[in-house]
């Protein structure tokens, strides 16, 4: 029985879904968190994820904390995750009051800052170390950008990254009577308390006093004449914070692995940075770090043949069609240059990616910066541990050994960064 939390899926969700597209039904279906149809082909998805008026994303509950809508997650999440979990016309109205900050242009004027702070990730290392490309590496280079963004103190990231479970997912435990899924909300339902009350003071000091980044922004923010709830406004700070990291995170780390396994592309790429971008494209192709997203029918729709009434739950495996030979000629071959690319890693619709050309500009300058200080990086594959038992959440990696190579020219900054660029802002 499909199950995207188990360890069967995380490993074969590829051909799982290959089988699924190419039978004469590629809706699969499950009976597991109350029963779901999975959609894998490329049209299907692209097409269901722009239907929000039958399939919506809404996370809600009644008066007596009773689940009404059940958001993008099965099962559902404890708690509404921002926009991200509204339909429109609420969610486009609080997505257009951050999309400024997120414009190609805010990002590009930004670009300077996200490079000295990838500069700092990995300066902070001397050469021969063997760190963490997860822990040491790419965490606090994402977390540290994100803070820098929503302007929160740069040293909280220590704390978030000790709660945020980068720590072995509890990989399949099955002595508990619960399915894998269930056991992962109830962890990540710990995670989200400790997120929304440590940003909650921080919300509510900005709103008094200003800041520099998109919390005191939304803080100040006035919709109809009215300030926003200060609730609210902690809900999009924990979207963001969480939203923002793991995903970019895995996808530099899958891209240093693919890489460090095709020396040739990767002298390529060092040679020629501005490569960068299409190879960024072609792993979040490839390595989709979010697999999938959910929707639930609230009016009669059909999709790959089949009916759907409102009640039934659907998941979008953006990572299915990404793979669709419809669309992608060779799609099991990673091609680094791929035009046009028009994966769908970070959804589509109403709902895609607020922080897709952000995520890409990360990626694209932490792996400019550390094919530049350590271009012959090597990957300790023994010690690799893919992050299975949060594969529902992001395919990544929970950790992923490198060795920095003596050619490495970083150890500049011991502490925190001294960050003199202007940062991001709209
Ligand atoms: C490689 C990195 C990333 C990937 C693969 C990714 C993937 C996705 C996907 C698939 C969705 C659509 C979900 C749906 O339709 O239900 C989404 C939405 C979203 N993402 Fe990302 N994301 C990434 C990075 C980021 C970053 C850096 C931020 C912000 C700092 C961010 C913030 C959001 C938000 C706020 C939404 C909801 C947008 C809305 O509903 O209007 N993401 N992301």
């Amino acid at each position: 029985m499909f199950d995207h939390h188990s360890r069967e899926y995380a490993d074969g969700w590829k051909s799982i879904y290959a089988a699924a597209r190419g039978s004469g039904c590629p809706v699969i279906h499950s009976e597991n968190y109350g029963g779901f149809h999975v959609l894998t082909r490329y049209a299907d998805v692209v097409a269901a994820a722009a239907d929000y008026r039958a399939l919506s994303s809404e996370r809600s509950f009644d008066d007596r904390g009773q689940d009404v809508g059940l958001g993008t997650t099965i099962p559902p999440r404890p708690v509404r995750l921002g926009n991200l979990e509204m339909d429109p016309p609420v969610s486009t109205l609080y997505r257009r009051l951050m999309n400024k900050w997120f414009t190609r242009a805010a990002i590009e004027r930004g670009r300077a800052r996200v490079q000295e702070i990838a500069r700092w990730s990995l300066g902070r290392y001397s050469a021969g170390a063997e760190v963490d490309m997860v822990g040491d590496l790419a965490g606090p280079f994402q977390r540290m950008l994100l803070f820098d963004l929503v302007g929160l103190p740069l040293d909280r990231w220590l704390g978030y990254r000790e709660e945020s479970g980068h720590a072995p997912a509890s990989d399949f435990p099955a002595d508990d009577g619960l399915l894998p899924g269930e056991r992962r909300a109830i962890e990540r339902a710990r995670f989200f308390g400790f997120l929304a009350d440590s940003l909650r003071a921080e919300v509510i000091h900005q709103r008094e006093h200003g800041g520099t980044g998109i919390i005191a922004d939304l803080a100040t923010a006035e919709v109809n004449g009215d300030l926003l709830p200060l609730e609210i406004v902690n809900e999009l700070a924990v979207m963001l914070v969480a939203g923002g990291d793991e995903t970019t995170v895995s996808t530099i780390t899958s891209t240093v692995l693919h890489l460090y396994r095709h020396p040739e592309e990767r002298a390529r790429l060092a040679a020629d940075p501005a490569l960068l971008g299409a190879a960024v494209d072609e792993v979040l192709r490839y390595c989709s770090p979010a697999l999938t997203s959910a929707r639930n029918v609230v009016a009669p729709c059909s999709y790959a043949g089949r009916d759907f009434v409102p009640g039934e739950r659907l998941l979008l495996s953006w990572a299915s069609a990404n793979f669709d030979e419809s669309t992608f000629a060779e799609p099991d071959t990673v091609d680094l240059g791929r035009t046009p690319n028009r994966h769908v890693a970070f959804g589509v619709g109403p709902h895609r990616c607020i922080g897709a050309i952000l995520a890409k500009t990360a990626a694209e300058c932490f792996l400019e910066e550390l094919l530049r200080v350590s271009p012959d990086y090597e990957v300790l594959e023994d010690r690799i541990r893919p992050a299975y038992g949060d594969i529902a959440r992001f395919n990544g990696w929970d950790s992923l050994p490198i060795r920095l190579c003596p050619r490495y020219s970083g150890g500049i900054y011991p502490g925190l960064p001294e960050l003199t660029e202007a940062r991001i802002a709209p």
